[in-house]
């Protein structure tokens, strides 16, 4: 658990979360760069063979980069911008993955003259740019086929990525010929094949499912004369937001470990929210309570964060806890609240039908938030984005500071010029 209650305080480690708040003010995101380790240790001993690629889209602050980097992982990018940030905190090129179905011909050169270690393409197009451009830039392309297995992996309909619905890599039975394409191609070189199945997984079998598949294909290609270095399969490990049980890792771990005994191919795995989502929490403020008077009416507190800080709920219906900072104070009244934000959508709330203990000034915790919170924040309302705080060490510092109007009007100044 990364953040604890003493006293009635909670606390990350020996912080107290109501100190920060009074330093940095609401709403702020708190990571525990503990948490982040302890995850990226679970997973290691589940998957003591595999490379590790920190999916950067789940959280890209540059310091949880670094962290992350730190403890031995590379990086799945899916855009320019993703590979910016890590290359900004000295990420190894070659330990980079480069995931996603619209890359342009900017990304894809800034890639190739970085050197990244893979290209996982996701259509023939694709490879055929790919193809040009490493020529052209006198630059071998390693690549991976991202294959779309067609497992239903249970997930929300808005993140299966491995239906055959879905947009996601290239039919496996296209895929031969597209990896012969890049085996026969001067300028490039078959690396492996690749899937994610969909994000928030809670079980081994659909990520057993899409392996059999990648193996089966990877023994058609070597009877063709094309070996693999890799098989990857992707991100998407489930973390209990609520009560539900958690994916089994460790188990997956074993019956992929047992599917992968005695292969050439080294196993590659892509997660994000499995390292960062519980090692973060969304810090915000009671500003008002309003109390229904009437039977069957809805008991509203509303709060300084809102769905431009964090989307979840309102994109997914996703449900994260709620918690108080502090003891609750004589004039706090309980009752089951919606915290809701200060946007004026009426889908803008954070939690509904909790029962809390609060008045107007108190701090709630919102929990699990350190995986596609911040990343998928806007300014919706011309809200500034929240600032961000890493707890380390016994101490606490802003790792990213709370946007200002300045930052906001700054890009749009020009256009007022004649
Ligand atoms: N690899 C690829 C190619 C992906 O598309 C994703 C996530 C991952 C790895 C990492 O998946 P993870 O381990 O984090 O589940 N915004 C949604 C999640 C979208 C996931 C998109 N792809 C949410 O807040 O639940």
């Amino acid at each position: 658990m990364p953040f604890q209650l003493r006293d009635g305080i909670l606390h990350a480690g020996s912080t107290s979360l109501a100190d920060i708040a009074a330093a940095v003010g609401t709403p702020v995101y708190i990571y525990s760069a503990d948490a982040i380790a302890a995850q990226y240790a679970t997973l290691r001993s589940a998957f003591p063979g595999a490379r590790i690629c920190y999916a950067v889209k789940a959280n890209s602050n540059l310091s949880v980069l670094r962290i992350i980097k730190g403890l031995g992982a590379g990086f799945d990018i899916v855009s320019g911008g993703e590979l910016q940030r890590v290359a900004a905190v000295g990420g190894a090129p070659e330990s980079i993955l480069f995931s996603g179905v619209g890359k342009s011909a900017a990304e894809l050169s800034l890639a190739l003259k970085l050197g990244i270690g893979c290209f996982n393409v996701e259509s023939e197009g694709e490879l055929e740019r790919l193809a040009r451009l490493a020529e052209r830039l006198q630059r071998t392309a390693p690549v991976a086929a991202r294959i779309n297995p067609e497992v239903d992996a249970g997930a929300h309909p808005y993140i299966a990525t491995g239906l055959k619905e879905s947009k996601f890599g290239v039919p496996a039975a296209i895929a031969p010929q597209l990896c012969a394409f890049a085996a026969d191609h001067p300028w490039l070189e078959i690396k492996g094949i690749a899937c994610h199945i969909g994000s928030q997984i809670a079980s081994p079998a659909p990520y057993l499912e899409a392996l059999g598949g990648l193996l089966n294909l990877a023994d058609e290609l070597l009877a063709q004369g094309i070996a693999l270095e890799y098989l990857d399969i992707g991100g998407g490990f489930g973390i209990a937001y609520r009560d539900e049980a958690p994916l089994d890792l460790a188990a997956l771990g074993q019956a992929v470990g047992e599917r992968m005994r005695g292969r050439r191919e080294r196993l590659v795995i892509e997660p994000g929210r499995y390292l960062v989502a519980s090692a973060g929490l969304l810090l915000t403020r009671v500003e008002y309570l309003k109390k229904s008077r009437a039977p069957g009416h809805r008991n509203f507190a509303v709060v300084d964060a809102a769905m431009n800080d964090l989307l979840r709920p309102s994109l997914y219906g996703a449900w994260h806890a709620v918690q108080r900072v502090q003891p609750p104070s004589a004039e706090a009244t309980t009752a089951v609240w919606d915290l809701v934000g200060p946007i004026c959508e009426t889908g803008d709330f954070l939690a509904q039908g909790r029962q809390l203990a609060i008045t107007p000034g108190d701090l709630l915790a919102i929990d699990s938030a350190g995986a596609y919170g911040m990343a998928l924040s806007s300014n919706y309302n011309s809200r500034g984005r929240a600032a961000e705080v890493l707890v380390q060490g016994g101490r606490f510092r802003t790792i990213r500071r709370r946007e200002r109007m300045g930052d906001l009007l700054a890009l749009e100044w020009a256009g007022l010029e004649d």
